[in-house]
């Protein structure tokens, strides 16, 4: 079968990541790039044999891709899409679909009418743990969700926010934590637990000097009266991500890349235990035990991008559909919202709301000068 041929359109860190594995894979193959910047253009184009672009049209034009990999910074993630998809290609985009939502509603639109395939790059969907998480909540081992604790903190230093001028300010990155770090952690929370219909949020900005917010956390309610926790930041180091899931029969926990559940005991309802229960002080809790993971077949953002190929080729489903992406970004702009107004937000977020909220903290930040800093290590995190 013929290699499905690529166009990444932007070279920076995360885009020559994606070049320096498509350019080794066995069903697809990197045939043009793009970035605005032209000598990083040129420099990808001669590096992994693809013709350079500068303009992503002329790319989309050229004839020369199926299609293409998005790895721009976020707000131009939504109108190269939809460009793409106009003209029959189909896309990954990088994460976040987009920082407000009125521009992924149209992307996800666009890309309906086009029966293209489009993914998003949430690449820990793939995990091994993850996957295996999925599979308890989804086949009942831990039955209905009553209550989910979510911690999930990065570090980034005040040179990463320096090392490119988009970063960290509203009106090139459209948030800080939130609209960067935060998507995987997000995406994961309705992966595996479903769409929360109402966030109460609180987020600022605590140690590094940017306009954006450096931490968030939020109270989220589900539709079936599940309650949960919920932080992140980029001011915490070392790091831990946890996330316990308690169920009806037991509770889950995912601490870093190890799953741990335990059942309750002779796998008992919690609710029917804790209501018919003869015992004062006993519990219907088991002990927690290891959970083996599955296999990590392929590892990384090389794994949404196999699977893509093969959905392109009619041989898979996709484990990170895009027009699931948006969910991530409905709860950012939530804990966004509801933290500027003081209030709980109800999801679907207001978009005439929330992009009135964007304007304003574009506008409140304008005449506030950005620094730049040369960083002496480039690249991306390989994100976990
Ligand atoms: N999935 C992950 O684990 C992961 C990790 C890191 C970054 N990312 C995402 O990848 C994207 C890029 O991040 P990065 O760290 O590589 O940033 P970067 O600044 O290193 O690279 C972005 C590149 O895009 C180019 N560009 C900007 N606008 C363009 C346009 N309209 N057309 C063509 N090129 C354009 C820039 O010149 C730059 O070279 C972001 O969405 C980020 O969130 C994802």
């Amino acid at each position: 079968m013929a290699k499905i041929r690529f166009g990444v359109i932007g070279c920076g860190g995360m885009g020559t990541a994606h070049l320096e594995y498509l350019a080794k894979m066995r069903n697809a193959a990197p045939t043009a790039v793009c970035d605005i910047i032209e000598d990083r253009a040129v420099e990808a184009g001669e590096t992994f044999d693809a013709k350079a672009f500068v303009d992503h049209h002329d790319l989309l034009d050229s004839g020369l891709v199926d299609a293409v990999l998005i790895a721009t910074p976020h707000y131009d993630h939504p109108p190269i899409a939809i460009d793409a998809f106009e003209r029959g290609l189909h896309v990954i985009s990088e994460k976040p679909l987009g920082v407000t939502l009125s521009p992924v509603d149209k992307m996800l639109d666009a890309a309906k009418k086009s029966g293209c395939v489009f993914s998003v790059m949430y690449q820990n969907r793939a995990r091994g743990h993850i996957r295996k998480a999925k599979k308890m909540i989804d086949d009942g081992t831990v039955g209905e969700i009553i209550r989910v604790y979510y911690l999930a903190p990065c570090y980034r230093s005040q040179a990463y926010w320096e090392s490119d001028p988009w970063r960290g300010r509203w009106a090139t990155e459209g948030g800080g934590v939130l609209v960067n770090q935060a998507p995987h952690y997000t995406d994961l929370l309705y992966h595996l637990c479903g769409q929360p219909s109402e966030v109460l949020g609180r987020w600022g900005c605590r140690i590094h000097n940017i306009e954006v917010e450096d931490q968030a956390e939020a109270l989220l309610t589900w539709p079936n009266g599940a309650t949960g926790y919920y932080a992140t930041a980029v001011n915490e180091s070392p790091t831990l991500s946890y996330m316990r899931i308690v169920g009806d029969r037991g509770i889950l926990e995912i601490r870093g890349r190890d799953l741990f559940f335990a059942r309750n005991k002779e796998g008992a309802s919690l609710r029917d235990w804790t209501l018919n229960a003869t015992s004062k002080w006993g519990s219907p809790g088991g002990d927690f035990e290891e959970v083996e993971p599955y296999k990590d077949r392929m590892a990384g953002h090389k794994a949404i991008t196999h699977n893509t190929v093969k959905a392109i080729n009619g041989e898979a489903d996709l484990i990170a559909p895009g027009d699931e992406g948006i969910n991530q970004v409905e709860i950012s702009c939530a804990i966004f919202l509801s933290g500027d107004k003081g209030k709980p937000v109800t999801l679907p977020v207001d978009r005439d709301e929330y992009d009135k909220l964007m304007k304003k903290l574009i506008r409140q930040a304008e005449g506030r000068k950005k620094k730049t800093r040369k960083v002496k290590d480039g690249g991306v995190e390989l994100f976990e």
